[in-house]
């Protein structure tokens, strides 16, 4: 029996301005996205900002649905977007802000499994690290180099057999 420990390193700032011009540039299009979030019902509001190698920034937000199920995240909303609008233009990162109505949130929030899924696929495809930066409204911003290191022995179209 062999056993294998998987970990990664995660980036911890007190506050934004320690991250790059870029990277601030990226948060701050996510924490404007979240003010425009459609979330009735959870009342946890959350934007997304996609930077890709061009340049342009790609924003989502949570939308939410009388339904529940049929609404979907804003990390979803943000790469599906950019995959649809710059289709094969890699992705540098992600930023995510999140805020909810009833409480202050002081941690940022990571991606919801499914979202991490979505994204990853975008990264196996690029075959080039996705980076992540989250912050809540208030507290620090926590950052990671790759979709990968948030998900561990990821489901990819290899086990399709289809590469
Ligand atoms: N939500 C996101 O937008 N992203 C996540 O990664 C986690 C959850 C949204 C979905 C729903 O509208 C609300 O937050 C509460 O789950």
């Amino acid at each position: 029996m062999k056993k294998q420990q998987l970990g990664f390193e995660l980036s911890i700032f007190d506050t934004s301005d320690e991250l790059s011009k870029e990277e601030k540039k990226v948060l701050e299009a996510a924490e404007a996205a979240r003010n425009n979030a459609y979330a009735p019902y959870s009342n946890f509001y959350v934007g997304a900002a996609v930077l890709l190698e061009n340049g342009e920034i790609i924003i989502g937000n949570n939308q939410e649905n009388a339904s529940y199920p049929s609404g979907l995240c804003a990390e979803r909303v943000a790469v599906f977007q950019a995959g649809a609008q710059f289709p094969g233009v890699t992705i540098v990162s992600i930023a995510i802000s999140a805020a909810a109505k009833e409480h202050l949130l002081d941690v940022p929030a990571a991606p919801c499994g499914n979202c991490r899924q979505s994204i990853i696929e975008y990264e196996q495809r690029q075959k080039k690290p996705i980076a992540l930066l989250m912050k809540a409204e208030k507290g620090p911003v926590y950052a990671c180099s790759s979709v990968a290191d948030i998900l561990p022995l990821a489901f990819s179209s290899s086990f399709l057999g289809d590469s």
